[in-house]
């Protein structure tokens, strides 16, 4: 993919598809539930079919039409042994979800993924669950993983590593474990399974105590389904919210984004450093907080960041990065360690790419600065993605601004945005 600088400005209302943790949660609950669920606006991306394709091959009646999903479940143990290895693309989200419901169900499973996922940390998912009692092979803490599916025991569980796919792996686990599981949390990370569940009328509570989220879910208690509107994704959006932010003379309306303020870490920061956004139409879908965002041009400053808002933001940071590129001062990004154990090593991508446009930028322990200039004179126009998706679509913003970039490997941009480029184009974009 090669993303040129844009001869005009960007203008218009692009669409944005499903959130993608809503949408992997959307197939994974109503599955393990009881009644008919219809879900609209679901991510039909790589990584949310692979949820999708791994229900059906453990026996869920999914009906697909044109706009809609429709997920007929059976019940906390309704679901059968799959006949070969769960296939689970790049999905890290899929990977520690599934491992966790997949423990406390009465069958073995195999979890297999492709050359990034398999790479990516599972003991973290996986520690946890064997606490629990479960019984997960894997290979020197790394996918694949052999789940040997049992009869679990309730526990209290520490989660202190800022992840929400650990908490709701465990939470999962814990639908169909007897007596309560108690997690607690040490991190604010999104509460979309939270949120799910309780719509679902899982007998769960939360309450909190100083920085810290207790999450007490009394097992065995069955679900009931409900229908599901997919908010739009914000981390998709931030993409389009920074090429608008540093193109001038541009102007764009996002509707209907998800802005659940686990998740909204990317405008609090765009905010701090000078962004013109404003909100309107604000409601809740499914108990999601949802708005339309206008976004105009803006003149920047830098701004420096701790490891706090990370929790809130933390598939952000490559577009942020674009955006601190273009400001008047410095930035200085703290905190970033699990940037390092996503699709990719963002941190390290983040650099490597900057560089090789012309940015002078440096990681010093886990915290990343930019010192912004007025030009870039591009230094090496190949950008490295090692097939991460964000990269990609980060590179291709910051080609609309310098380019041309040729961003490698940019068919990752499949697992969770499939439209990006048309998109972009649509409102005066330029990737080819
Ligand atoms: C996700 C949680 C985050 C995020 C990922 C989606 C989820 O990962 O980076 O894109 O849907 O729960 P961690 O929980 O590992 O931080």
């Amino acid at each position: 993919m090669i993303s040129s600088k844009i001869n005009n400005f960007l203008n218009g209302n692009p669409k944005i598809p499903g959130d993608k943790s809503i949408s992997h949660r959307s197939i994974i609950i109503p599955s393990i539930s009881n009644g008919v669920c219809e879900i609209k606006n679901y991510l039909k991306s790589d990584d949310v079919l692979n949820t999708l394709d791994a229900f059906k091959s453990m026996g869920v009646k999914v009906v697909e039409t044109e706009n809609k999903l429709i997920i007929n479940g059976n019940g906390l143990n309704s679901l059968k042994r799959p006949n070969k290895e769960i296939y689970l693309g790049n999905s890290g989200t899929s990977a520690r979800l599934l491992a966790g419901l997949l423990s406390s169900q009465n069958f073995q499973s195999i979890l297999t993924g492709d050359d990034s996922l398999s790479s990516r940390p599972m003991k973290r998912i996986v520690d946890p669950l064997i606490k629990m009692n479960a019984e997960i092979i894997s290979n020197n803490d790394k996918m694949p993983l052999i789940i040997k599916g049992r009869e679990l025991s309730n526990r209290d569980i520490d989660i202190k590593i800022p992840s929400a796919q650990i908490k709701s792996g465990v939470i999962l686990a814990a639908l169909n474990t007897k007596g309560i599981t108690k997690i607690v949390e040490h991190n604010v990370t999104r509460d979309h399974t939270e949120i799910m569940l309780d719509a679902f009328e899982a007998d769960i509570k939360i309450t909190n105590q100083n920085s810290l989220k207790m999450i007490e879910i009394n097992g065995k208690k069955e679900l009931n389904s409900k229908n599901i509107e997919v908010p739009s994704d914000l981390s998709s959006s931030a993409f389009f919210i920074v090429a608008t932010l540093i193109n001038n003379k541009s102007k764009i309306l996002l509707k209907n984004i998800n802005v659940n303020p686990t998740r909204n870490g990317i405008l609090l920061a765009l905010e701090k450093m000078g962004a013109k956004i404003s909100y309107h139409n604000k409601r809740f879908l499914n108990n999601e907080l949802v708005n339309d965002i206008e976004v105009i041009s803006s003149d920047l400053i830098g701004c420096e960041l701790d490891e706090d808002i990370a929790k809130l933001m933390i598939d952000e940071y490559p577009i942020l990065s674009i955006a601190a590129c273009f400001a008047k001062s410095p930035s200085i990004f703290r905190g970033l360690s699990e940037l390092r154990v996503k699709e990719s090593d963002r941190l390290n991508l983040i650099k490597v790419n900057l560089l090789k446009c012309g940015v002078n930028c440096k990681v010093i322990g886990d915290d990343l600065y930019i010192f912004p200039e007025k030009e870039y004179k591009i230094k090496d126009k190949f950008i490295q993605t090692d097939f991460d998706h964000r990269i990609a679509m980060a590179f291709a913003v910051m080609g609309s601004k310098i380019g041309p970039l040729e961003i490698r490997d940019s068919n990752s941009i499949n697992t969770s945005f499939p439209g990006f480029s048309n998109e972009f184009n649509k409102i005066g974009g330029n990737i080819s």
